[in-house]
C-alpha cells in the first residue's frame, strides 16, 4: 500500500463529518420524505427504532472491519478470512454500480440550480420539463460529467485535504440551509381555489397525527421494510464505504460514540428535509398531493416553488443548492473506495489512480445518462417495476447486493469470527462499549434473520413466494 493512501482523517470531528456528508445525501432529501408523506409518524418511530438497533449494529461493523484491518473492503475481507475474499470482491461492485448513475442525479440537481438562477422557474413548472431535460442528448450529458469531474477532484487530493476538508465545510453550511428553508416553509400560508387557506404548521400537525385506523398486518410490514431499506441506503451500510473510511480512523477514536453521533446527523437531516417538503406539499396541494412519491423533488416541488413567485425563486435555489451539497459528499465516498481498492490492488499512487478511475466514469456515466435517449430501455425487474438504465444500476446495487452482503457480513462475523472480533477493537484504547451484548444479539441472530428478509423483499423474490 502507498503512504499516500495510507493518510487518515485528523481526528473523531473530521471523521464524522465525512462519514455523515456520506450518510446525508439524495436518501435524506428525496426519499426519506416520501416515504414519510406516505405513512407518516408511524414510519418515522419504525424508522428511529431501525436506525438505533439494526443500523446501529451494522454500521459499526462496517466501520470496525475498517480500522482493525485498514484495508479497502476486498483487502479487509481477505484479512478477516481469506476464504471470504469473494464477499470483499462483491463489496467492491456496490460503490462501482453507484457510481455509474450517482453523478447523473447530481447532474440533474445542478441543472435545477440553473433554472432558478436563470429564470426559467415558470418553464420547470411543467409537468413534462423534467422528462424532456432528461431524454434530451446533450444537457444531462454535461451536468453529469461537471458532476463527475468535482467528484474526481476532490478525490484526487486525498482524505484529509480532499474528503474530510469539503466535508467539513459543506456540511454544516448544508445543515444551516436545511434549517432555514424549514424555519420559512413553517410559516407560509396559501388559499386555494375553492376559498381553503392551509399553512405550513397546519401540515406539520397533520403528518405528526397518528392515522392507526386503516393498519393492517401488510400494511405494517410493508413500512417496516420500507424503513429497513431506507435505513440501509441513508446511511451508507454494506457498500464497502464505511469500511475504507474507517480504514482512514487511528485507534484513539471511540468508535461507538461516533457511530451514534454520524447516525444522529443522518436522521437529523432526514427530519428536516421531511419538515420543509410535506408541510410545503401540504400548503399548496393538500394532503392529495403527499402521495407524489419519487416525483415529488423534480416535478411536485418545482410546481409549487412557481406558485410562490418570488419566494420560490429564492427557496428553489436554496434548495436545490443545498441538495446539490449532499449529494456531492456522499458521490465523494462513493468514489474514495474503488480508488482505494485499486490503489491497493496495484499498490498504485493516488493521483494517478484517481485520473484513470474518473476517466472511465466520464465514460460510464454518460451511458447511463444517455439511457433516457439513444440507450432508451425499458426492461421488467423482479420486484415489479419497469426500468431504465439508472434503475438497473439502482436495483442491482441497493436492492440485490446490500442486503445480501450485509446478511453475509452478520454470518461472517456473527458466527464466523465471533462478535468479539469486532467488540475488542471497538473497546482498543481503552474506550467503553456499553452495547456489547446487545450487538451480540443483533450481528448473530436478528440482523441475518431481517436482511434475509429484505433481500427477498426489496428483489421482489418476496412477492414470488407469498403468490
Ligand atoms: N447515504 C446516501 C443517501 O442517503 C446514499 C449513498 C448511497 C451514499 C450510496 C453513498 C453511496 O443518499
Amino acid at each position: 500500500m502507498s503512504d499516500e493512501k495510507n493518510t487518515s482523517f485528523s481526528g473523531q470531528l473530521g471523521f464524522v463529518l465525512a462519514s455523515a456528508g456520506s450518510a446525508v445525501g439524495l436518501g435524506n432529501i428525496w426519499r426519506f420524505p416520501y416515504l414519510a408523506a406516505k405513512d407518516g409518524i408511524l414510519f418515522i418511530i419504525i424508522y428511529l427504532l431501525l436506525v438505533l438497533s439494526f443500523g446501529f449494529a451494522l454500521l459499526l461493523t462496517d466501520i470496525t472491519i475498517g480500522r482493525k484491518t485498514r484495508r479497502s473492503s476486498i483487502f479487509a475481507y481477505y484479512a478477516i478470512s481469506p476464504k471470504w475474499r469473494y464477499l470483499g470482491v462483491l463489496t467492491f461492485f456496490v460503490p462501482a454500480l453507484i457510481m455509474t448513475y450517482y453523478p447523473a442525479i447530481g447532474g440533474w440537481i445542478c441543472h435545477y440550480i440553473m433554472v432558478y438562477l436563470t429564470g426559467l422557474q415558470a418553464a420547470a413548472a411543467d409537468s413534462s420539463y423534467f422528462t424532456g431535460f432528461i431524454s434530451s442528448t446533450t444537457s444531462p450529458v454535461g451536468y453529469g460529467l461537471f458532476f463527475m469531474l468535482i467528484t474526481g477532484l476532490i478525490i484526487f487530493f486525498g482524505v484529509q485535504s480532499g474528503i474530510e476538508r469539503v466535508s467539513c465545510w459543506l456540511l454544516p453550511i448544508m445543515f444551516l440551509m436545511i434549517i432555514g428553508i424549514a424555519g420559512y416553509v413553517l410559516t407560509l400560508e396559501h388559499t386555494d381555489a375553492n376559498g381553503q387557506t392551509r399553512s405550513g404548521m397546519m401540515g406539520l400537525i397533520y403528518f405528526l397525527t397518528p392515522r392507526f385506523e386503516d393498519l393492517t398486518l401488510s400494511r405494517f410490514m410493508q413500512i417496516l421494510l420500507d424503513a429497513m431499506g431506507q435505513m440501509f441506503f441513508s446511511l451508507s451500510i454494506s457498500m464497502g464505504i464505511m469500511i475504507t473510511y474507517g480504514s482512514y480512523v487511528n485507534k484513539e477514536v471511540n468508535l461507538s460514540k461516533c457511530v451514534l453521533q454520524i447516525a444522529s446527523f443522518d436522521t437529523l437531516a432526514a427530519l428536516l428535509a421531511a419538515v420543509i417538503i410535506i408541510p410545503t406539499i401540504f400548503v399548496f396541494s393538500g394532503p392529495e398531493g403527499m402521495s407524489a412519491g419519487p416525483s415529488l423533488m423534480f416535478i411536485s416541488l418545482p410546481k409549487i416553488f412557481n406558485v410562490m413567485g418570488t419566494a420560490g425563486v429564492v427557496i428553489g435555489a436554496l434548495f436545490f443548492v443545498m441538495a446539490a451539497f449532499a449529494a456531492l459528499t456522499s458521490c465523494i465516498s462513493v468514489l474514495e473506495p474503488i480508488v482505494a481498492n485499486i490503489m491497493d490492488m496495484f499498490h498504485s499512487e493516488r493521483k494517478k489512480t484517481t485520473v484513470l478511475t474518473t476517466l472511465f466514469y466520464l465514460g460510464a456515466v454518460s451511458v447511463i445518462v444517455l439511457g433516457y435517449s439513444i440507450f432508451y430501455v425499458e426492461v421488467k425487474l423482479p420486484n415489479g417495476s419497469t426500468a431504465q438504465l439508472l434503475d438497473i444500476m439502482d436495483y442491482i446495487s441497493t436492492c440485490f447486493m446490500m442486503p445480501m452482503i450485509s446478511l453475509l457480513t452478520c454470518l461472517l462475523i456473527g458466527w464466523l469470527v465471533g462478535s468479539h472480533w469486532i467488540s475488542d477493537e471497538v473497546e482498543c484504547c481503552g474506550h467503553v462499549f456499553r452495547a456489547k451484548g446487545f450487538y451480540t444479539l443483533m450481528i448473530r441472530y436478528l440482523a441475518p434473520v431481517v436482511m434475509l428478509i429484505l433481500f427477498l423483499q426489496s428483489t421482489g423474490f418476496w412477492n414470488a413466494l407469498i403468490d
